[in-house]
């Protein structure tokens, strides 16, 4: 038996642009998970600093970035769409 056969389908692969670039991602990732799988920071700091998730529960705000224009959105707390844009900067 392939292992595809029990493949859920929310593991079915999707496209988030960030920053302008097409990233294909599985659907049941969240963004921040898939940022860090794509090495790319969530936001740079003020110092000049990449940041990435730290708690992985909606408390720090490290894994900040901008969701479909919305600025500020915690991408540990959201799962990947099809066509979803993240802006990291
Ligand atoms: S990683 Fe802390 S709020 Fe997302």
């Amino acid at each position: 038996m392939a292992a595809m056969d029990h493949a859920h389908p929310c593991d079915a692969p999707v496209t988030i642009i960030v920053d302008g670039r097409p990233i294909q991602v599985r659907a049941n990732m969240t963004i921040a998970a898939a940022l860090m799988c794509a090495e790319i920071p969530c936001h740079i700091s003020v110092r000049g600093e990449p940041r990435a998730p730290l708690c992985g529960m909606g408390v720090c705000f490290e894994c900040a970035a901008t969701v479909d224009g919305e600025p500020l959105r915690r991408t540990c707390q959201m799962l990947c769409r099809n066509g979803m844009e993240v802006a990291t900067e």
